[in-house]
């Protein structure tokens, strides 16, 4: 566990919370003999991991110590996800079940933040209907936390602070990268593509890039503090740069990236269709950091759907980015997003799907079904397919993905690949290799968090080899 703390590139903003940081340390340490403890639980995608990470450099340099467990706490925080129902309903369960500890410790501070919190008419039912939750703050405020906790502790009852601002980032906040050996370095917030199903460009805001100095900066203390993996986040990383006051894009970034000094692997996420370049697939094939492994949502296979779904790109344009992307890497896999039973999907445009799935051969795909997020355009379509079917089409999408996934990786065996060793358990070496595929293979626990060239010698769920150095 290394605690990274970043440097103030463009400050922000964030200058003015280090007095409230100072002020909350000073307030805990008179109230408190014993370190008071913080609880962090973050739902969602890795963008939540990256912002989650920020938040407990934050309570650290308050002054709390981070656990695991929701016992003894003297903070509680849950970061939400809205993307689906499903993400939405455990937070309702979840953050109910802190009812009980707050009575038992009435001084325990209980908050909710992210991306359900910024839709108000939930941020209103934490409200109404969650008396015992004291700060409630959304996507674009985070960096000020030590504020929120300092007005809580000195009195004031509740806090709720939504504002999306949109303009610019705040730089300087310190994170805690507990991934261990891989670090998250966020290159953008927010989204402006509108893909009709999706709730993140109303929680997140619009579109902003940070600049390569910030970037490579966080990069760089990742990889002084031995970090392997380094993945660059955004929900449409290939748009980096618009707006950004340098002569700058995705493609050229990763090159900068690439040329930190360091041993490490560099992946990124997530890619959209509509804007990958040939000059990316350059850069990737130049990049010799770069995994050889591209993830490339299209959620689905029918032109008619990606219309519907204001995709901006068509089943043949995705073809030729795979066919331009394996021209370029000829080992490079793919993995995707597909959403099932977008409304009025019909059993034509499910088939497209599919055989979009078996012309790529993805090595692994994440696959929803369609989920109904009010205020999206998708929310008011009608949608004459009934749940049944949805559930039918997600199991005939998951057995043709079976068998393609077990091709890709019988496809591996006799290759040597260099694996990122992340767990070892009874004489066995687990990790992922720079396809981003599961290897397994016999060796010492002192590997975990070291890169081993293994060679392939069989596939079954997962790659099986020995190592050759
Ligand atoms: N920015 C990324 C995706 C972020 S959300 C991109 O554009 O690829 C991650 C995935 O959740 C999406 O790719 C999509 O497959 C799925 N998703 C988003 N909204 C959804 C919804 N309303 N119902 C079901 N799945 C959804
Ligand atoms: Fe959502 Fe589309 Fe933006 Fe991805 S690109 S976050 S799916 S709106
Ligand atoms: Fe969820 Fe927000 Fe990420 S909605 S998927 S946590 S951007």
């Amino acid at each position: 566990m290394k605690r990274v703390t970043a440097s103030v590139i463009s400050g922000g903003g964030f200058d003015e919370q280090q007095v409230y940081i100072k002020r909350v340390a000073e307030i805990l340490k008179s109230r408190k003999a014993e370190v008071p403890k913080a609880c962090v639980t973050t739902y969602g995608c890795q963008q939540n991991v990256s912002d989650s990470q920020h938040l407990k450099g934050l309570l650290l340099e308050m002054g709390y110590e981070l656990s695991d467990k929701p016992e003894g706490a003297d903070f509680i925080l849950f970061n939400t996800c809205a993307v689906r129902e499903h993400a939405e309903d455990r937070v309702w369960g979840n953050v109910g079940a802190m009812k009980k500890y707050k009575e038992k410790k009435p001084s325990l501070i209980l908050a909710v933040c992210g991306c359900m919190v910024q839709q108000k008419k939930n941020a209103d039912t934490f409200l109404k209907s969650y008396p015992y939750v004291d700060i409630i703050f959304g996507t674009q405020v985070g960096h000020r936390l030590p504020e929120f906790i300092y007005r809580r502790l000195s009195g004031e009852r509740r806090i709720c602070e939504l504002t999306l601002k949109n303009d610019g980032i705040t730089e300087g906040v310190p994170f805690y990268n507990d991934g261990g050996f891989k670090g998250f370095v966020p290159i953008m917030y927010g989204c402006d593509n509108f893909c009709s199903y999706c709730i993140v460009p109303y929680v997140r805001g619009r579109e902003r890039s940070r600049k390569s100095a910030a970037v490579i900066s966080d990069v760089k203390k990742l990889a002084d503090s031995g970090v392997k993996e380094i993945m660059l986040l955004g929900q449409n990383v290939n748009s980096y740069g618009k707006g950004l006051d340098e002569d700058i894009n995705f493609a050229k970034l990763l090159r900068m990236v690439n040329s930190v000094p360091g041993d490490f692997r560099i992946r990124f996420m997530t890619s959209n269709p509509k804007d990958c370049t040939d000059e990316l697939l350059d850069s990737m094939r130049d990049c010799e950091k770069a995994e050889h492994h591209l993830h490339l949502p299209f959620q689905s296979g029918s032109d008619s759907v990606l219309k519907r779904m204001n995709r901006k790109y068509t089943m043949s344009s995705y073809l030729d980015i795979i066919a331009a992307a394996r021209e370029r890497i000829p080992d490079m896999t793919f993995t995707s997003d597909i959403i099932v039973g977008f409304p009025d999907e019909s059993e034509e445009d499910f088939e497209k799907t599919l055989e979009l799935v078996r012309k790529v051969g993805f090595s692994a795909l994440f696959t929803f079904i369609y989920s109904k997020r009010e205020g999206t355009p998708a929310a008011t379509m009608p949608d004459a397919v009934t749940r049944e079917q949805k559930g039918v089409r997600f199991d005939r999408l998951l057995r043709t993905q079976e068998e393609m996934a077990k091709k890709v990786l019988r496809g591996m065996v006799g290759r040597t690949v260099r694996v990122l060793c992340e767990e070892y358990s009874n004489g066995f070496v687990f990790g992922k290799d720079e396809h981003g595929l599961n290897v397994k293979f016999s060796g010492k626990e002192d590997l975990t968090g070291n890169f081993a060239d293994v060679i392939i010698k069989s596939a079954g769920d997962i790659l099986t080899g020995e190592m050759i150095k």
